[in-house]
């Protein structure tokens, strides 16, 4: 059975309470959790399936703590592991950067030779722009506490049955 470790950054604390979330779905326990103002990056070589959350600050900048964090797990080398994204954002305030944060957490880890799964479909969005778009998908779990809480279970649902049907 695959090893699954979730890897969140949270300034608020949304992300933390949708990596809880998320944990519960996949029956993830509390050490497989790992805050990144506090983590060491090598623990993500304890893992097949690393679940990365993050939101999304400043004009679609990566959350505070996932800056020192990135670069640090961006050398590492992850070609047998499997990534999944989650994150918050604002699809009404921050509607032309919503969750852009997930693209570069991506993008930034393009060199580590790590397979990325859990695409869903961008239909229900209320996004003007995202980086996070890939064709008719988006890249994961874009969630958006602030003004559609109320979607974030059925997104919740699609997003796991995605990545569970890639592990
Ligand atoms: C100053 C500020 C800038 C923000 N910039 C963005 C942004 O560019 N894109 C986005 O989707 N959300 C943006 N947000 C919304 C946050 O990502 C959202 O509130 C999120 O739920 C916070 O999650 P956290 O508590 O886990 O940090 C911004 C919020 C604030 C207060």
């Amino acid at each position: 059975m695959s090893k699954i470790g979730i890897f969140f950054g949270s300034t608020s604390g949304n992300t933390e309470e949708l990596a809880e979330a998320v944990a519960k779905q996949f029956g993830i326990a509390g050490d497989d959790i790992h805050d990144v103002s506090s983590a060491d990056e090598n623990q993500m070589k304890d893992y097949d399936v690393l679940l990365l959350g993050s939101s999304t600050w400043g004009v679609g900048d990566l959350q505070d703590d996932w800056e020192d964090f990135l670069p640090k797990a961006a050398k590492l080398n992850l070609a047998d592991k499997k990534i999944a994204f989650f994150g918050c954002g604002d699809s009404f305030g921050h509607s032309d950067t919503f969750c852009n944060s997930l693209a570069k957490i991506k993008a930034g880890l393009s060199s580590t030779g790590a397979e990325f799964i859990g695409a869903i479909s961008k239909e229900g969005y209320s996004y003007d722009e995202t980086e996070c778009e890939e064709g008719d998908n988006v890249i994961g779990l874009l969630t958006d506490a602030d003004n559609e809480s109320e979607k974030t279970e059925e997104r919740l649902g699609i997003w796991v049955k995605a990545v569970k049907a890639a592990i």
